[in-house]
């Protein structure tokens, strides 16, 4: 196990009815807010009307930016900029999905640059004084409701990337499961198979020594194996809906990558260049690209990794390393269908054409990954093999 620095500051408020204590929460970070959201689950669920009376009750001034898209574009990211500048804001309350969380990252870094936000995430600009943002989560999946990454989209570029830093991380964060009992069928399933992902990233690693942090990888495997189903069952079963939206903070809060040298991501820089293209939900391109980079990366110097998940998380009694890693393998890909995602890049409409383009944008600062280094020929034969 390496050294490391161990940095997860958000105050988390965990439960039914937390969504109380926000105004006391804000004022202890800022005066004037900017009230993100999405395109209107909040208003259905009438979260909206909470937020705001919480708001009028505690004497918090705030301006709405709504309509913050899936995949997160940069129009709202500028847009939010410029309502924080024009009306003085100090603080950005972020109510809703990953995409709305992160675009209010990317507005918090952007109020204090005097160059465009599209910047941070082509690593031309370094992320300085953000303004403080709280968050009220609405889907478990992502975990950006505990770390300091964002993830945004820009139509002009037809291009999606991520930009990251520990300043960006939410001061506080609502996890009340009950908010996630409208979370219909097909983000449930994307979202667990997007914390699943966050795992598998920082799990096949080469990294020695590390029995504590597979462990509780493993664990949160485990999670999302047994209360995914239930949450597609039953969508307002408690238990299961608290046991993931607990998962999805801790997969990627920094906890099970903390000793390793670094994780993996480039599945997840192959999947973004899907989202960019065809406005792909993130965790159904996971669900397509994960078992085909496990099958790509799998050889004998890699399979007692593979082997190892298969034995503790998929009960595979097999001793054999590389007959264990391709069942292990197999139990995810079939998990993945068993939730309804889809297995395969035509199935959601790529082409052949479409390759080449993405792959060049993937590699486009070099090589990807960690576990096996990936060049831009290695990229376009996962797309391959997961048309
Ligand atoms: O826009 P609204 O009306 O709110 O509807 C959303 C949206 O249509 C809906 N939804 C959210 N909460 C709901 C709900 N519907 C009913 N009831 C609720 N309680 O769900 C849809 C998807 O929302 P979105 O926020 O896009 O989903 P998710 O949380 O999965 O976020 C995905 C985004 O996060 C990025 C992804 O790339 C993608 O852009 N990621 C961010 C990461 C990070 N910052 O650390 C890491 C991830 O790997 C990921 O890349
Ligand atoms: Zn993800």
């Amino acid at each position: 196990m390496k050294n490391f620095n161990f940095y997860a500051p958000t105050k988390i408020l965990f439960g039914k009815n937390r969504i109380n204590d926000i105004g006391k929460e804000i004022l202890q970070s800022g005066k004037r807010v900017l009230f993100a959201y999405g395109s209107g689950s909040i208003k259905k669920s009438g979260l909206y009307d909470k937020v705001v009376s919480i708001l009028n009750q505690s004497n918090i001034p705030f301006v709405e930016l709504s309509g913050i898209q899936p995949n997160p574009r940069m129009s709202s990211v500028r847009e939010g900029v410029r309502l924080c500048r024009d009306n003085n804001l100090d603080f950005i309350l972020a109510v809703g999905g990953g995409s709305v969380i992160d675009c209010s990252k990317a507005i918090a870094a952007g109020v204090s640059y005097h160059g465009d936000a599209w910047d941070f995430m082509m690593r031309k600009a370094k992320i300085e004084t953000p303004i403080p943002i709280g968050t009220v989560l609405t889907l478990s999946a992502t975990g950006t409701e505990m770390n300091g990454n964002a993830v945004i989209s820009n139509d002009d570029e037809s291009d999606k990337r991520a930009m990251g830093d520990d300043s960006l991380r939410p001061v506080f964060s609502v996890l009340d499961p009950t908010l996630t009992y409208t979370v219909n069928e097909y983000q449930t399933s994307a979202g667990t198979v997007d914390i699943m992902s966050h795992i598998f990233e920082q799990y096949f690693t080469d990294d020695q020594g590390t029995f504590i942090q597979d462990s509780i990888a493993e664990s949160i495997l485990k999670t999302c194996i047994k209360y995914g189903p239930i949450a597609l069952k039953e969508p307002d079963n408690y238990e299961a809906r608290a046991n993931l939206m607990w998962a999805s903070s801790l997969a990627l809060n920094g906890l099970t990558v903390s000793g390793k040298l670094a994780g993996d991501w480039a599945t997840h820089d192959l999947e973004h260049q899907l989202s960019a293209i065809n406005d792909l939900t993130h965790g159904a391109g996971l669900a397509i690209l994960f078992p085909n980079w496990m099958e790509f990366v799998l050889n004998d110097k890699t399979a007692y990794k593979f082997a190892q998940m298969a034995r503790n998380v998929w009960n595979i009694n097999e001793s054999d390393d590389m007959v264990a890693a391709k069942k292990g393998i197999r139990c995810v890909r079939d998990f993945f269908v068993k939730l309804g995602m889809p297995s395969s890049l035509s199935e959601v409409g790529f082409k052949d054409e479409h390759v080449d383009v993405m792959a060049d944008k993937v590699c486009m600062f070099g090589p990807v990954g960690m576990f096996k280094r990936l060049n831009v020929d290695d990229v376009k034969a996962i797309y391959q093999r997961a048309l």
